[in-house]
């Protein structure tokens, strides 16, 4: 990454104007912009950050590059965009909210938190800088882990003193990713770690005021051995359940090339970082999924938001000088001992046209519903005795590029396939995510699509398939197929503004 640090600059408005309007220009003629998901104007976009609500607003930063692609010349600037909301709906873009322009975040202002703490947002992040020790080819990592404060006219002032400096002792420098939260009037962060035996893991550190950090100690699981590296973690409560998302890098066996997953178990302790018992499961089942953030509303509800891509996967969209977007918010909660997700009620804002649909299925069946690719879906499988049911969204007039969910009630799977698209890509990392149901009982599918995204919620959200699909103009329609037998579908489709 480092060989990316040319022409740094310490502020996005150090470049000629005329260098990143026309960035914006370029991303602006791109056919995939998507709707009402959150995208970066230009650059590339990355993890959410300082999820949180503050003086009446949510507010929601994510890591971005704005001048990622830019060419002749190239320039570097990472830091954190900002974006405010009054509905988790509709964002109002503020622009760079920090930029790496300190000498604790020269090479990156990396992923961090908030919590708003009376008249102040309280940001706690990383600042990634490099070291040159003895040769130009010696260069060391060195991450701080910096506070900073924001007040109610959304001005930052950061630290010029790093609360912890690493590397600790018995780890690497791989540290990073302070997420804050309070709990019995005392403050806490996880942060993830890699130790020197190059495993990852999350440490815990506590504060009473947001000043003195003291370490507890590394969060102590049954999972001592699990992937290299630990990217951002996140602990919270729902009910008597604690929940450690986190972004173990490195683990065998899965589709995808980093994974983003949950512990939960009974709470952790916080006085000794001890959760054992607990198991993990995998957060999002999709292709492009990563580093989970939550925030808790004012109402108490646990919300999440997350990168909808992974580091690595190169986009079609880089074509106009942008990559990334954030999922749709979603609500968490817990079900028999794991998280089920859906998506915020407030897409309801969102809503313009309705139709509900019922029908017998016994062959291929276009979808009567208007040809936009913005619509909260969902498909409810009655009686059936079908083989299998094929849908197919992001379709052409004859069904032959699209994405595809397959959906087998003998067999009691469901795939979600991309394999038919005219703008692959990561095809290397497998074109199809399966997992296996029991799909005796209704089935309900809820897809909400975007012009070049899919968040599929399977049964209320106990599973969630998350991607990009990049489509020609002409794809815009739905099809069912029913496969060796009939299903009845019941559909109810929102067309979205
Ligand atoms: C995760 C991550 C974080 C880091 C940030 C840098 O995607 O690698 O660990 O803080 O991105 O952009």
């Amino acid at each position: 990454r480092r060989s990316n640090f040319v022409n740094m600059v310490k502020h996005l408005s150090d470049v000629p104007s005329a260098c990143y309007s026309n960035e914006i220009k370029i991303t602006q003629s791109s056919p995939f912009r998507q709707a009402f998901h959150i995208e970066s104007e230009s650059g590339s976009l990355g993890d959410p950050n300082g999820f949180s609500y503050f003086n009446g607003n949510y507010h929601l930063f994510h890591q971005w590059s704005p001048l990622a692609f830019s060419k002749n010349p190239h320039y570097t600037q990472h830091g954190w965009r900002h974006l405010i909301s009054s509905d988790l709906v509709h964002w109002q873009n503020l622009g760079a909210g920090m930029e790496s322009d300190s000498n604790l975040d020269l090479y990156g202002t990396y992923s961090g938190s908030a919590l708003a703490v009376n008249d102040i947002l309280f940001i706690f992040y990383t600042g990634n800088t490099w070291k040159n020790t003895e040769s130009l080819d010696n260069w060391q990592r060195v991450p701080y882990q910096v506070g900073a404060y924001m007040d109610k006219k959304n001005h930052i002032i950061k630290n010029t003193a790093p609360f912890l400096t690493g590397p600790l002792k018995g780890y690497t420098s791989h540290f990073r990713d302070p997420k804050v939260f309070k709990k019995d009037n005392h403050y806490y962060a996880v942060l993830g770690i890699q130790r020197d035996n190059l495993t990852g893991t999350a440490l815990l550190i506590s504060s009473p005021d947001l000043h003195d950090w003291n370490i507890v100690g590394e969060i102590k699981t049954n999972y001592s051995k699990f992937g290299y590296m630990w990217e951002c973690p996140d602990y919270f409560e729902i009910g008597n359940y604690g929940i450690l998302n986190f972004c173990p890098q490195g683990l065998e066996h899965y589709p995808n090339i980093y994974q983003a997953g949950y512990l939960i178990g009974n709470k952790m302790n916080l006085k000794t970082g001890e959760f054992f018992n607990t198991k993990f499961y995998i957060l999002d089942e999709g292709f492009d999924f990563y580093a989970p953030q939550t925030m808790k509303a004012p109402d108490g509800r646990r919300i999440l938001s997350a990168w909808m891509g992974i580091s690595e996967i190169k986009y079609p969209t880089e074509k106009y000088h942008y990559t990334g977007c954030l999922i749709f918010p979603r609500e968490v909660n817990i079900k028999a001992g794991k998280i089920i997700q859906k998506p915020i009620h407030e897409i309801t804002h969102l809503y313009k046209t309705s139709d509900y649909i019922t029908k017998n299925i016994s062959n291929e069946e276009r979808i009567p519903i208007p040809n936009k690719n913005q619509r909260d879906i969902t498909f409810t499988i009655g009686q059936s005795n079908s083989k299998a049911l094929l849908l197919d969204i992001f379709a052409d007039e004859k069904n032959k590029n699209h994405l595809r969910i397959i959906i087998n009630q003998k067999k009691n799977y469901i795939v979600i396939n991309r394999a038919h698209s005219s703008f692959p890509f990561a095809e290397e990392y497998g074109e199809e995510r399966k997992n296996n149901f029991n799909l005796s009982k209704n089935l309900q599918i809820r897809i909400i699509q975007d012009i070049s995204s899919a968040e599929i919620f399977i049964n209320n959200g106990e599973h969630v398939f998350s991607l990009r699909y990049f489509a020609q103009d002409n794809q815009t329609n739905c099809f069912i197929t029913s496969i060796g037998g009939e299903s009845k579908v019941s559909i109810e489709n929102h067309q979205l503004s």
